[in-house]
C-alpha cells in the first residue's frame, strides 16, 4: 500500500490502523470530486502552457481525469482509507488509466494543501449559488403567502402578551423581510470567493514558472491568483463565514418555525399544517405533531454548533497548513446541508398551510384590551397630549378590568366620567379591522402596505435570480467541457 501514498519515500513502516482511520477524509471529501477533477484539468492545461507537459501528455491526463470522474459517479471507484482523501484517490486512479510517468507529472508545483484550498473554494462557490436560489424561493413563497393573508387580522404580541392587532400577512412578511438580509449576506460572501489558491504549493509557492493567472481565469476566479501563499493554504475564514451566515439564517427560520408551531397548537388554532410536514403519535391516536417545524427549530442549534466547532478549531492555529484544517469540511458541509433542509421543510410547511381566519378574528375580538393603544391615539387626535392620553386609557383599562369587561363594553358615560375628551365616535375606533387599515405607514400592517412590501420583495427576488445567473454560471473551463460534451461530473446546479 505504501506505493499508493503520495508521501511514502522517507518511511519504512506505514501508519497505525488507528491513524489510518482517523486521518482518512475520503468518506466526506469525495463530495468535492467534481471540483478536484476540474482543478486538476486546469492544472494540466497550465503545465502544458509552460511546457512541463506535452500536448499529448496533457490530453492523456485530461481524458484520464474525466474517466476517473465518470467511474466515480458510476460507483466503480474503490475507496480506501489508505488513500486518505479525494485528491489522492483521483491521482492514484489516474495512474491506473494513464502511463504512471505521465500521471506523475500532474502534481508538479502543487501540494494537497493548495489543492484542498482550491476544491473547498470551488465547492463553496457552487453551494453559495444553490443557497441563494433556495433563499430566494423561500422569500418569494413567504411574500406570496403574506399577500394571501394580508386581510386576516390577528393578535400581535410583544412579550408573548397581546399588544395590538396586526394581520397574519404582516406577521409572515416580517420573516420574508428578515430573510432578505440573509440572502444579502450570502450574496456578499460570493464576492470574497474570487481568489484562486492553486499555485501556492504547500505554503511557499513554487520556483517553477506556474501561470497562476491562467488557472484562475480558467476556473472563474475573477480576482485572479490569491495574494499570499501562506494565507491561501492556512485560511478557512470563508468557511466560518458560510457557517455564520447559515447560523443567522437558521435563527430566523427557527423563530418562524416556533411561531407556526404555536399557531398550530390547539390553544391557538390559527393555522392548519399540511399532513406532509406532520407525524402522528405511536400511542395517542388523535395526535398530529408539527415535527417538520420542530426539526427546523431544533436544527438551528446544530448549525450554531457547527459554527462554534469550526471557529474553535481555527482559534490560535499557527501558520500555515495544519491537519486540524481537515475538520473544516464536515462542519461546513453539514451546516449548509442542514440549512438547505430547514429551508425545504419551511417551504413544505408553508406552501399548503391553511389559515383559520375565523379563529384569528375571534381571538382579536375576544381580547378586551387589544385596542387600548388605538384609544390613546384617538385622544391624541382630540388634542390630548400622548402622555396624558396613555394615562387616561390606563385608567379606563383598570376600570374595565375591575368590571371584568373589555373596552367596547363600557358606556360613553363611563368613558366621559374618566375624561370628557371622549366622544361617541370613540366606538368606531375600537374596530380592529379599521385599526389595522389606519396603520398604513410604509412597513405597517395595513393590507396595502403589506402588498407594497410584497411588490418590493418580488423585484428583489427577480434581481437575485439575475445575479445568481451572472455569478454562478459554469466557469470557462467547465463551460468548454460541457459544450464539447466531455464533462463527466454532475450537472452544474444553480438550485431550483
Ligand atoms: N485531506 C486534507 C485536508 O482536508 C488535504 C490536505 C492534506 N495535506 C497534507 N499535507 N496532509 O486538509
Amino acid at each position: 500500500m505504501t506505493g499508493k501514498r503520495m508521501w511514502g519515500g522517507r518511511f519504512k513502516g506505514g501508519p497505525d490502523s488507528l491513524l489510518l482511520r482517523v486521518n482518512a477524509s475520503i468518506h466526506f471529501d469525495q463530495r468535492m470530486i467534481d471540483q478536484d477533477v476540474l482543478g486538476s484539468i486546469a492544472q494540466a492545461r497550465m503545465l502544458e502552457k509552460i511546457a512541463i507537459l506535452s500536448e499529448g501528455e496533457r490530453a492523456e491526463i485530461e481524458a484520464g481525469l474525466l474517466l476517473v470522474l465518470k467511474r466515480y459517479h458510476a460507483g466503480e471507484l474503490a475507496l480506501s482509507e489508505e488513500l486518505e482523501d479525494v485528491h489522492t484517490h483521483v491521482e492514484h486512479e489516474l495512474s491506473n488509466h494513464v502511463d504512471p510517468q505521465t500521471a506523475g507529472r500532474l502534481h508538479t508545483g502543487r501540494s494537497r494543501n493548495d489543492q484542498v484550498a482550491l476544491d473547498v473554494c470551488m465547492w463553496l462557490r457552487d453551494e453559495v449559488g444553490v443557497l441563494r436560489a433556495a433563499l430566494t424561493s423561500l422569500i418569494e413563497l413567504l411574500s406570496s403567502r403574506a399577500t394571501d393573508w394580508a386581510e386576516i387580522p390577528c393578535v400581535g404580541l410583544t412579550h408573548l402578551q397581546s399588544a395590538q392587532p396586526v394581520t397574519v400577512g404582516h406577521h409572515i412578511m416580517a420573516y420574508a423581510v428578515a430573510l432578505t438580509r440573509d440572502l444579502e449576506r450570502v450574496q456578499d460572501l460570493r464576492r470574497r470567493i474570487r481568489f484562486c489558491p492553486l499555485g501556492s504549493g504547500s505554503l511557499a509557492g513554487s520556483p517553477l514558472p506556474l501561470d497562476r493567472a491562467y488557472v484562475a481565469e480558467q476556473l472563474g476566479f475573477e480576482g485572479g491568483p490569491s495574494l499570499n501563499s501562506m494565507d491561501s493554504v492556512a485560511s478557512r475564514d470563508l468557511l466560518v463565514e458560510a457557517c455564520a451566515v447559515a447560523a443567522v439564517a437558521g435563527l430566523n427560520l427557527s423563530r418562524l418555525a416556533e411561531d407556526l408551531i404555536l399557531w398550530a397548537s390547539p390553544a391557538q388554532g390559527w393555522i392548519t399544517l399540511p399532513d406532509e410536514c406532520c407525524t402522528g403519535s405511536s400511542l395517542m391516536p388523535q395526535k398530529k405533531n408539527p415535527d417538520g417545524l420542530e426539526l427546523v427549530r431544533g436544527k438551528s442549534g446544530r448549525i450554531l454548533g457547527r459554527l462554534m466547532g469550526l471557529a474553535t478549531v481555527l482559534k490560535g492555529l499557527p501558520m500555515s497548513y495544519n491537519k486540524d484544517l481537515q475538520e473544516d469540511k464536515e462542519a461546513c458541509f453539514d451546516a449548509l446541508d442542514t440549512l438547505q433542509d430547514m429551508i425545504a421543510l419551511t417551504q413544505l410547511s408553508l406552501a399548503k398551510a391553511e389559515i383559520r381566519a375565523d379563529r384569528c378574528l375571534a381571538a382579536v375580538h375576544a381580547d378586551g384590551f387589544l385596542m387600548a393603544t388605538d384609544l390613546a391615539d384617538y385622544l391624541v387626535l382630540k388634542k390630548v397630549p400622548f402622555r396624558d392620553a396613555h394615562h387616561i386609557v390606563g385608567t379606563v383599562v383598570a376600570h374595565a378590568e375591575q368590571k371584568s369587561v373589555g373596552l367596547k363594553d363600557l358606556s360613553l358615560d363611563e368613558y366621559q366620567n374618566i375624561n370628557p375628551a371622549f366622544e361617541a365616535d370613540l366606538f368606531t375606533w375600537l374596530d380592529p379591522e379599521r385599526s389595522i387599515a389606519r396603520r398604513s405607514t410604509a412597513g405597517g400592517p395595513a393590507p396595502d402596505a403589506v402588498r407594497a412590501t410584497a411588490t418590493q420583495l418580488h423585484e428583489l427576488c427577480a434581481q437575485s435570480r439575475r445575479k445568481i445567473e451572472a455569478e454562478h454560471g459554469p466557469c470557462p473551463l467547465l463551460n468548454e467541457l460541457i459544450q464539447k460534451k466531455l464533462w463527466t461530473g454532475l450537472d452544474p446546479v444553480q438550485g431550483d
